[in-house]
């Protein structure tokens, strides 16, 4: 097989779907823009999601992009073989454009063609979906396949579980897939082997997910009239593959990481090195995003401080001193500051960051070491509570295993069964929780959100002009049926004439009743005529631009009201710090 760089893969998918007509889009920040269903961005469909619905993107009918993603789901199970927090998803997109016949020539082309993957057919597999009470077998994908050269029997028929994608949500656009498989030169594991067993036979690299039914509100799968393919291929898995590594770690994305981080250290342990390279890779990216966010007890920093505080743990174990992380994230800023700029701009801040977050821990360490010494003192009977080992851990940081090395110290047990329920429980509740959020993105075009999300805009640009500072940025954007919660870059908090200016402004702007008119342009256009917005996309990309008479004119994916007058009257609940240098403003329209 070829051996490929992650460059060259990178540039290689990105040319083939350029020469299949398919525009070239940026990868979108790993914050998701005003949807909070999810914290990160898990997949490369997901910032498309409002255009697999049906909204027209600005780019066309085919794209193509390399996304940044982060999933933090399998967190334990990092430092095994194949488990990273954050990846990079190859992907191509059909709205409503091609479908079955050319995904699937195209797929075949690209793995085995000399000029790309160059994959000996061979060593090809496919699954199609089985068909079940709900939706039929898929002949259709299994026959192309075969007229491509897989013969039948490399060509399996898996249930929904393995051979389904979607919907995101309870309803919406979902359909069978087909995923490609490199068959490693081993004997089958059972009679029943399979692309479905994780025997280590099959290497999974490609889904191609063909959306062709909507699933309603009854659990009734109705064919779409509008059909749309969503393919992902993950980077790290694939250069695994194809560099015939045994181990993502083995490739030429962590291997100068992991020669870094044994440089620094004077221990050695396989998994503590390469879960610091994974955490502070993640790190990086979440700090360097357009969108960055810094470490604290919820959301995208609470996940943040979590993965820090692990590495920092793990660094104990191979003794590494302070200030040997933020060495290592250099490495990492190395590593990809040409494909991701903003990592190169933002270097300041991710190193000021994660050495930061090593002060805070310490302090922190030092507290919960008295907490610690309290419970020891305190303790009846030789083991400590799995509540108690749970709360150290919440609100100290302390990481069960430790507390269990401090406990044996002074011969005591920790009930690790007790704290694994308590861990459980509390993560079904944050899950809960998450769930809860679920609506309010930017593809939930309910009236009330569509509303709020348009005075969102207005009030943006009411902010900048009352404040008088053109750096009042939006930080973040969260939206539900009750109220609309903006996070901007400002310094100082707002006076309360500046908070009843900007509601007078806003509220000046819906009596206007102004239209809002959508018009689609290239960055540079957007720049150019004053429009706001995250400018992340690349030189010559196509965006929407949305323009509310004179009052607004901002890049978004939408959704929006047709004019200003269908907001009500807006008002805002409060003001109030969200961090260094970033304020937080509720409001409702009344
Ligand atoms: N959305 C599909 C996946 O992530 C392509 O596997």
């Amino acid at each position: 097989m070829k051996k490929i760089d992650s460059y060259s893969l990178r540039k290689m998918w990105l040319d083939f779907y350029a020469e299949k007509g398919h525009a070239i889009i940026s990868s979108a920040s790993l914050i998701p823009e005003n949807d909070p269903t999810v914290l990160f961005t898990t997949a490369g469909m997901h910032p498309l999601v409002p255009y697999l619905l049906g909204a027209k993107h600005p780019s066309g009918t085919r794209l193509a992009d390399v996304q940044k993603c982060v999933r933090t789901g399998d967190i334990d199970e990092v430092g095994d073989d194949s488990h990273c927090t954050f990846f990079e998803m190859l992907g191509n997109w059909s709205l409503g454009d091609y479908f079955k016949k050319e995904q699937i020539a195209w797929s075949y082309e690209f793995l085995t063609s000399e000029k790309y993957l160059g994959i000996d057919p061979n060593r090809l597999a496919v699954t199609v979906f089985a068909g079940d009470e709900d939706c039929p077998r898929d002949e259709e994908s299994a026959q192309l396949w075969n007229e491509c050269g897989i013969p039948k029997e490399r060509i399996f028929y898996l249930p929904k579980s393995n051979n389904w994608w979607g919907p995101a949500g309870i309803t919406g656009p979902c359909g069978p897939d087909t995923e490609m498989f490199i068959v490693a030169d081993v004997d089958d594991c059972s009679p029943t082997c399979s692309p479905a067993c994780d025997c280590g036979k099959y290497l999974e690299i490609w889904n191609d997910v063909f959306m062709q039914y909507n699933k309603t509100a009854e659990g009734k799968f109705e064919p779409l009239a509008k059909r749309n393919v969503d393919t992902g291929m993950g980077l790290e898995r694939t250069l695994c593959t194809l560099q015939g590594k045994k181990s993502v770690y083995d490739t030429d994305l962590f291997i100068p990481i992991l020669e870094k981080i044994r440089s620094l250290a004077t221990n050695s342990d396989v998994k503590a090195e390469r879960i610091i390279a994974d955490h502070i890779r993640t790190s990086v990216f979440i700090i360097g995003d357009e969108r960055g966010v810094t470490c604290s007890n919820v959301d995208q920093g609470y996940i943040l401080r979590r993965l820090l505080r692990r590495a920092i743990r793990f660094g104990r174990q191979l003794n590494l001193n302070k200030g040997d992380l933020s060495k290592i994230a250099l490495t990492v800023i190395d590593i990809y500051k040409d494909v991701y700029h903003e990592l190169a701009t933002n270097s300041d801040k991710i190193i000021g960051e994660i050495n930061a977050e090593e002060e805070r821990f310490e302090k922190t360490l030092s507290t919960g070491m008295k907490e610690f010494e309290k419970l020891v003192f305190y303790q009846k009977g030789d083991t400590i509570s799995g509540k108690a080992a749970f709360r150290l851990y919440e609100t100290y940081g302390f990481p069960v295993e430790m507390t269990v090395e401090l406990a044996k110290e002074h011969n005591l047990k920790v009930d690790t069964d007790g704290f694994e329920n308590a861990y459980k429980e509390h993560q079904q509740k944050s899950h809960a929780g998450a769930e809860q959020k679920f609506k309010g993105g930017l593809a939930d075009h309910t009236e009330t959100i569509t509303r709020l999300h348009t005075a969102t805009h207005l009030m943006h640009a009411a902010l900048k002009k009352v404040l008088n500072d053109e750096n009042a940025n939006q930080k973040g954007s969260n939206i539900t049926e009750e109220r609309l919660r903006f996070d901007f870059t400002f310094g100082r908090a707002l006076t309360p004439e500046e908070i009843k200016s900007v509601e007078d402004m806003v509220n000046d702007a819906i009596k206007a009743n102004a239209p809002i008119v959508c018009e689609e342009m290239t960055v540079e256009e957007a720049r150019a005529q004053g429009a706001i917005g995250l400018f992340a996309s690349k030189y010559g990309e196509k965006v929407k631009v949305y323009t509310m008479g004179e009052f607004s004119k901002e890049i978004c994916g939408g959704p929006h009201a047709s004019s200003t007058g269908e907001l009500g009257k807006f008002r805002i609940l409060k003001e109030q710090s969200s961090g260094a240098g970033v304020r937080r403003i509720k409001a409702i329209l009344e």
